[in-house]
């Protein structure tokens, strides 16, 4: 028996076949891991639940290698140094890192990134400030091209992408057209200064959206896909953008939707529209854009022009049910697990 801090640690038990269940992962207690040259010891204070971490689950082939059964899941974090073996970051130091689900671990000085508390709460380096404002900022400016007077429609509107998205069109002088589910999350985003905000799970929600577009869309951020991209399709402009950044209402899927195949259709609006799809992973856009937008985000998050909302779930043993919430709608703007103490708070 020791009775030594030991570190606390969730790990992909198994593959989901559908909606990820706690069966998928398995808590665990480990000894702290002992840094190396160059390394730092690092205490989890936030860690971001993402979407995307239900596609590191699946063995499916993707963009990313998935996470192995048995390691420690992956994830985005901010943490603080207890202990450095490289001269550029000190015991104390608040820096953005990517230990995983775990209340420890490792990292190379290297590959982290120190935060000023004193310019922003360092949780927003996992969202509006981190890589979910970046997704938003770099998809919109880049493939959708917003242009002053045009129609953006944005799906998940009141997640951490959306919000940005719609925040950040209206910036531009867009209209901007959110879609969320409830009637809590479309009052946040007529409360953001949206132009319109509409519930998809209503009954009349294919109506409201015509409605809500009287001069077509000029530009559909994608973040969902299912019944949201069937309703917007027939609404889309001659030359209208389509940056497709997520498809979370088919994470969980196990199999094709039932038919009739539709794709004729749709490749036929892509050509008789000129309509331009472009799938896109973010970190494509890092080297030429994130300098720009962590000065564009930070000065627009200081002047409130960028406003943003997070879900804070105490306890990292509560991440696997907030985890699977999260692809269902039940989290209401960025999610992130506090795991332990925030000093700078
Ligand atoms: N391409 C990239 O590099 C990149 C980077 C980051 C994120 N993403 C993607 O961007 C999207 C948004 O991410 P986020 O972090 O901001 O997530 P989020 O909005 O916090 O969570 C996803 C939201 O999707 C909505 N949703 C789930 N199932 C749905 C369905 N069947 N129909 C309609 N809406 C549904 C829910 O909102 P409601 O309650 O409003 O329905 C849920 O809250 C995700 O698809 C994610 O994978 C892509």
């Amino acid at each position: 028996m020791t009775d030594s801090p030991q570190n606390t640690r969730i790990l992909l038990a198994s593959r989901p076949h559908g909606e990820p269940t706690s069966d998928n992962f398995t808590i665990e207690s480990a000894p702290i891991p002992v840094p190396g040259e160059g390394e730092v010891l690092l205490r989890t204070i936030y860690l971001s639940l993402d979407p995307y971490m239900r596609g590191r689950m699946s063995a499916a082939k993707s963009y990313a290698a998935p996470v192995e059964v048995g390691d420690v899941m992956e994830g985005g974090t901010v943490a603080e140094v207890v202990e450095s073996n490289d001269d550029s970051l000190r015991p104390g130091d608040i820096v953005l890192a990517y230990v995983g689900w775990q209340a420890y671990g490792v990292a190379s000085a290297k590959h982290v990134r120190k935060l000023d508390p004193a310019q922003a709460p360092v949780s927003t380096a996992l969202g509006v400030l981190g890589m979910t404002g970046f997704t938003a900022y770099a998809g919109l400016l880049e493939i959708g091209q917003p242009q002053p007077g045009e129609t953006v429609v944005v799906a998940a509107a009141a997640g951490p992408v959306g919000s940005a998205v719609g925040q950040i069109a209206r910036i531009k002088g867009a209209r901007a057209v959110g879609i969320a589910g409830g009637p809590d999350k479309v009052a946040w985003l007529e409360e953001l200064g949206f132009d319109v905000a509409i519930d998809h799970r209503s009954p009349t929600f294919a109506d409201d959206l015509k409605a809500a577009v009287p001069d077509g869309i000029d530009v559909y951020f994608e973040n969902v896909g299912g019944h949201v991209w069937d309703a917007v399709l027939p609404h889309l402009n001659t030359y209208a953008r389509v940056p497709v950044c997520g498809l979370v209402a088919h994470y969980n899927d196990t199999e094709l939707p039932p038919g009739p195949d539709r794709s004729s259709r749709l490749m036929t609006t892509i050509l008789t529209k000129s309509l331009t799809v472009r799938g896109f992973i973010q970190t494509e856009f890092v080297k030429a854009h994130y300098a720009a937008f962590q000065s564009d985000a930070a000065g627009w998050l200081r002047d409130g022009t960028l406003r943003h909302r997070e879900d804070v779930v105490e306890g990292l043993e509560n991440a696997p049910e907030a985890f699977a919430g999260l692809l269902k709608g039940k989290s209401f703007g960025k999610l992130l697990v506090q795991v332990g103490p925030d000093p700078t708070r």
